[in-house]
């Protein structure tokens, strides 16, 4: 077709060209016959223009095809919708920008880099998680049309599901802690889902929101039949690891070839270990050399599991838990176990480098920072992120590019991690004075670094 296309387009130039100079010869001779050859010239200029514009329209496809000229409306399709759904809210799943932070990147001689996944129509990263577990469930004959998706989350992935339910046919539950910021179950009923917000316990006790979830799920099953009720597993269930694999990490390692840059480090903190292990695993396949790290909230045990070999957290010990299920004003964030997406990052050799603590005066701080000083509005997980991604660029050295994500927007918690209110009453306010300075990141603890990762 393209060379079809260019012999059209050539022969189309050559020959009005040729045309035209007859054209003139026989105006100079004043010749009537002139305008006969002036109505073919110019079908034929226009006939090799038309030919032309199909030339570069066919040359577009095709570098949509290599994914790399037009990277970022190729990259996702996996995570977007194809074919009929492409035209609705779905397709504008994925393809985020990559942007850099140009505060930090400055103050640490490195390029830092954030990956704006608040921009998802879903508000969060956890739209292609929640595109990719319905649209295999579909696939797989483990949901039907009409039937509910039910997940037990502490609210972003539960928005997910509540979008891309409506946008497929379904319905949805979401049980959530109630301690989660009040705007997430507001969404989530606002897309037509239903909310039971229950008490934060134990992973082990029958009402922890994800065992609620999960016999929601059961019930709907026995009443209605097979396929009416499934549960969503995000912890679990590994189409989470592959939607970030197939286009989160897909994406950024394009970004950068885009840019002609080599990404030395990834960072992010995990929840169910998904976006950790499927960048990683992407990123570390296109670039052995790029290394991975962990980032973590104070109050969860990762940090010691990938450091030590060991799941335990100092606020742990009896009698110093505060609260349920850990002390953090973080959301969505850290966690007790193991879950089948972090196993991915703990059983394959060499994946994981590191892993860094985050506080959450560091997490808050950091927020009000990039507010100020790169016009970021990020909630909480985003800020532990920017925290660790800078420890990162501070433990590689200068001139490194270290990426990370910016999980959601601060609109998403603006009743506690961006109140100024709930702070000061959990005594996390932070001082004007350290984060108006845009030349010092003094609000960060200097002591605390990477440490590298448990090898047996
Ligand atoms: C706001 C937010 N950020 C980050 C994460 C962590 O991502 P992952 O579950 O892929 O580890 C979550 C997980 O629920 C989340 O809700």
């Amino acid at each position: 077709m393209n060379a079809w296309l260019t012999s059209c387009a050539r022969v189309g130039i050559t020959t009005s060209s040729l045309l035209r100079t007859r054209f003139e010869r026989m105006r100079e001779r004043g010749l009537a016959a002139a305008h006969a050859y002036a109505s073919v010239a110019v079908g034929v200029v226009v006939g090799a223009y038309l030919a032309t514009w199909w030339l570069s329209r066919a040359r577009d496809d095709d570098a949509d095809d290599d994914g790399v000229r037009n990277a970022p409306q190729n990259a996702s399709t996996s995570a977007s919708s194809r074919g009929a759904e492409d035209a609705d809210v779905l397709g504008a799943i994925g393809n985020t920008p990559l942007t850099r932070v140009a505060s930090l990147s400055a103050l640490t001689g490195c390029d830092i880099y954030v990956k704006c996944e608040f921009l998802n129509p879903g508000g969060s990263v956890k739209d292609r998680v929640a595109l990719t577990i319905v649209r295999n469930a579909l696939e797989n004959g483990s949901l039907v049309r009409g039937g509910v998706v039910t997940e037990g989350t502490a609210g972003s992935t539960g928005v997910s599901l509540a979008m891309v339910a409506k946008a497929m046919g379904l319905k949805c539950f979401v049980a959530m802690p109630d301690d989660a910021a009040l705007e997430k179950s507001v969404l989530v009923e606002a897309y037509g889902a239903t909310v039971e917000r229950v008490r934060p316990v134990s992973i082990a006790h029958r009402d922890h929101f994800v065992n609620v979830a999960r016999r929601r799920a059961n019930d709907a099953v026995a009443e209605h039949g097979k396929g009416y009720g499934y549960f969503a597993d995000q912890f679990e269930n590994l189409a989470n690891f592959q939607a970030h694999y197939d286009t989160t990490g897909r994406e950024i390692s394009i970004d950068m070839r885009t840019r002609k840059k080599t990404l030395d480090a990834f960072v992010c903190a995990c929840g169910t270990g998904g976006t950790l292990a499927g960048v990683g695993a992407r990123l570390k396949e296109e670039n052995p050399a790029c290394q991975i790290f962990l980032a973590d909230p104070q109050g969860s045990g990762l940090f010691n599991r990938v450091t030590r070999g060991v799941m335990y957290d100092a606020a742990e010990a009896e009698g110093k838990r505060l609260k349920n299920p850990f002390d953090t004003v973080t959301e969505g964030v850290g966690i007790n176990r193991v879950t089948e997406n972090f196993k991915i990052l703990l059983n394959t050799p060499g994946m994981i480098s590191g892993a860094v603590k985050v506080s959450d005066t560091e997490a808050v701080a950091m927020s009000r920072f990039v507010a100020r000083h790169d016009g970021l509005f990020i909630g909480s997980s985003s800020a532990v992120n920017l925290v660790s991604a800078v420890r990162v660029a501070q433990f590689l050295g200068r001139g490194h590019s270290v990426c990370t994500i910016a999980c959601d927007s601060g609109l998403r918690h603006m009743t506690k991690f961006w109140s100024d209110e709930y702070l000061s009453a959990h005594n996390l306010s932070v001082r004007a004075e350290l984060v108006n300075d845009a030349h010092t990141l003094a609000f960060l603890d200097r002591d605390v670094t990477v440490t590298p990762a448990f090898s047996r």
